[in-house]
Parts: C-alpha cells; sequence; structure tokens
C-alpha cells in the first residue's frame, strides 16, 4: 500500500473556557492510503468526533494541514470535500417529507455532483446499502436501522476515494451492524479508503488494517490490532477488548 490519498498534519481544534483553552483535538497527524481502513478508538470524549469533524470541513481546525488527493483542504474546500464522503448518523440529517431517494439527490447536488450523474449515483448508493427496494418511502418513516444506511448512501452519492464514518453500528441490530461491517469491507476492496471510528471491538477487529488509540485529543498508539497487545502488555491471545481495558486508564482525561 503506497497510494496515500489523505493526510492530516497536526490538527488541532481548540474550544475557549471561562480562563482556559480546552484541546479537544491536539496535533494529530497520520495518513491514509486507498483501500486501507483505519480506526480511531479512545473514550467518550476522547476527541474522535472533533478529529472527524475537524478533517472533513464541517469544523475548522485552529491549527493543521489537511490534504486530500493532493488538495489542499483549507485552500480548495470545495473540490476536496468532493472526493469525500462524511458520515454521522444519528436521527437528523435528513428532510423528512421527501422520499429518501429525493433526500440523496438534494445532498448529491449540493456536493456539486454533475447533473447526469444524479439519478444513477443516487440509484447506486442505494443499492449498495440495500435500500433501493424502499427508496421512495418518506425518510421520515424510516427505522433507526434505515436512517443509518441512509446516512452511508448519502456519504457515497458523490463516489468518494475517502469515507469517513462516525460510529456507523451505533444502536444497530446485529444484522444491520453485520451488513454494515460487510459493506465497509468491500468498499474498501474496491479502494476507497476508510476512516471510522467505533465502540464496538468487533468492527476495529474485523475491519482495522491500522488503529489508533486517542485519549484526551492525542494519539497514544498507531498500529496493528498484535502491536496493541504487545503496547497494552496483554497476551498474545488476548482480545482487543483486554488490551483496550488494560490501557483505558491512561486514555481518559485527567
Ligand atoms: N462545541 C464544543 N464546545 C466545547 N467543547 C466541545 C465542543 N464539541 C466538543 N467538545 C468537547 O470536546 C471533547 C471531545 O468531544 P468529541 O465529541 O470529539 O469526543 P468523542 O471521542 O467523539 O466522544 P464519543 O465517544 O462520546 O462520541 C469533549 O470533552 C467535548 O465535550
Ligand atoms: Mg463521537
Amino acid at each position: 500500500m503506497t497510494n496515500i490519498i489523505f493526510k492530516a498534519l497536526n490538527i488541532t481544534r481548540f474550544y475557549k473556557e471561562k480562563n482556559d483553552i480546552f484541546h479537544a483535538v491536539s496535533g494529530i497527524s497520520f495518513e491514509l492510503h486507498a483501500g486501507e481502513v483505519i480506526s480511531f478508538v479512545g473514550p467518550n470524549g476522547a476527541g474522535k468526533t472533533t478529529l472527524i469533524k475537524s478533517i472533513s470541513n464541517y469544523l475548522i481546525p485552529n491549527l493543521g494541514q489537511i490534504e486530500v488527493e493532493g488538495i489542499d483542504l483549507t485552500k480548495k474546500p470545495r473540490q476536496a470535500r468532493k472526493q469525500m464522503g462524511i458520515v454521522f448518523g444519528g436521527d437528523r440529517g435528513f428532510y423528512n417529507n421527501a422520499t429518501a431517494r429525493d433526500n440523496l439527490e438534494f445532498f448529491a447536488r449540493i456536493l456539486g455532483v454533475k447533473e447526469r450523474h444524479i439519478k444513477s449515483n443516487v440509484q447506486h448508493a442505494l443499492e449498495t446499502v440495500n435500500l433501493a427496494n424502499v427508496a421512495d418511502k418518506k425518510a421520515g418513516s424510516y427505522s433507526k436501522g434505515m436512517l443509518q444506511r441512509l446516512h452511508i448512501a448519502r456519504g457515497l452519492v458523490n463516489h468518494p476515494k475517502i469515507l469517513m464514518l462516525d460510529e456507523p453500528t451505533a444502536g444497530l441490530d446485529i444484522e444491520s451492524v453485520i451488513s454494515i461491517r460487510k459493506l465497509v469491507k468491500k468498499l474498501a476492496d474496491d479502494g476507497c479508503g476508510i476512516i471510522l471510528t467505533s465502540h464496538d471491538m468487533t468492527d476495529i477487529e474485523t475491519l482495522a488494517d491500522r488503529i489508533f488509540l486517542i485519549g484526551g485529543g492525542k494519539i497514544y498508539y498507531e498500529g496493528s490490532i498484535a502491536g496493541v497487545k504487545a503496547f497494552a502488555h496483554v497476551d498474545e491471545t488476548a482480545s482487543l477488548t483486554d488490551a483496550y481495558l488494560a490501557v483505558a486508564n491512561k486514555l481518559k482525561r485527567k
């Protein structure tokens, strides 16, 4: 894997509090290759969502540089954003009275997908997440699992080279979780670079090529899953959960 498609350098995002500055994300750097899945793992409040927002133009980092396929995100946000799909999930994000298909067409247009590609891109995204048969139902009628898949479809409408998924399997039934894992794996196999956050260690074990342990806005470990076990001083046969628990205290904000 040599084809670097995304670079983040020294990403820092802080919030001003009364007399203090609170660093949600502090000096994080990493690279992502085509077809690679990297995962940020850490406790609640570690800075995962803030990091994803800061590298995807949802938030402007206070410091740092982001290169998307060689394009500087801060200098050419629109052009850079076209290469990316971002999935935050949750109950919001769609027009409830519009159909899933109309929602996706709307977001594809906003992302600058060419008019002649919109219908086919949307249909393809719907098929990819298995929603084609219910695409003409209102988004407001969707169950949580369907909505989550619709969020992923939204992330795919521009055929991104980089897909960022913030807790894509949270709160879903096991069948939906497994179908999302398979989908992420397939997208990566097809060459998409994936940035994933999850609290589900099985997601991480089945999907991640490299993991980053993040705590208090900083990276504590970067490497393979086998490497985390060595880092955490647990046995090779220990699970990723065991390894994580062995270092969890270090990752908490003091
Ligand atoms: N707009 C904001 N103003 C002030 N503090 C913020 C803001 N957004 C996030 N934070 C703080 O930044 C820290 C990191 O939050 P973030 O949501 O990135 O964590 P996370 O790792 O995604 O957590 P979780 O696993 O719960 O999703 C938290 O302490 C949070 O309270
Ligand atoms: Mg989060």
